[in-house]
């Protein structure tokens, strides 16, 4: 039978709960564990974003999934950040917890990264540039922490002005 995917809800800061809880391991490599990843493809792909955490669809696992070039679907369970680059790389940050707000930020450049795969096989890869930055992320999502935690209480007035604007868009 062929898996159907559906598009599961994103939750949205600051009201949804959970998205700043830390994410449990995940244990369990079974076909739901690869039809839960097929389900946030197609989320992310819906809200056309490049990245998305499980912690986001309200499930709290360590499961993260980038799609930045769309041959190249990658998927990061139990993600650990081995090393990471002294050069940095900029980009205007974004998340699709935090809908129309863009900040420039800058991440290691390059990273090495331990993770699983859906199959729960142990894998060791570095990535780089846009990669290395979505990566890291979406790795803070399973930890709690959203990119808008640091702003000061104007500037996330500030945030949430913009996001209302760009829901009524
Ligand atoms: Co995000």
């Amino acid at each position: 039978m062929i898996y159907e995917p559906k598009v599961l809800p994103i939750l949205k800061w600051p009201e949804a709960d959970g998205l700043h809880e830390v994410s449990v391991a995940v244990t369990e490599f079974d076909v739901g564990l690869q039809q839960f990843a097929y389900d946030m493809l197609v989320t992310m792909k819906a809200s056309n974003g490049v990245g998305l955490a499980a912690p986001q669809v309200g499930v709290l696992k360590r499961l993260l999934i980038i799609c930045i070039e769309d041959d190249k679907q990658i998927v990061l369970v139990n993600p650990e950040l081995i090393e990471a680059s002294k050069a940095l790389f900029k980009w205007n940050e974004g998340c699709l917890s935090v809908p129309g707000y863009y900040e420039n930020r800058e991440r290691p450049e390059r990273i090495a990264v331990k993770f699983q795969n859906l199959l729960g096989e142990p894998q060791d890869f570095e990535f780089r540039g846009l990669y290395a930055f979505a990566i890291q992320h979406e790795m803070d999502h399973l930890d709690g922490k959203l990119f808008v935690d640091g702003a000061s209480e104007l500037k996330r007035l500030r945030i949430k002005t913009k996001m209302k604007k760009a829901a009524k868009k």
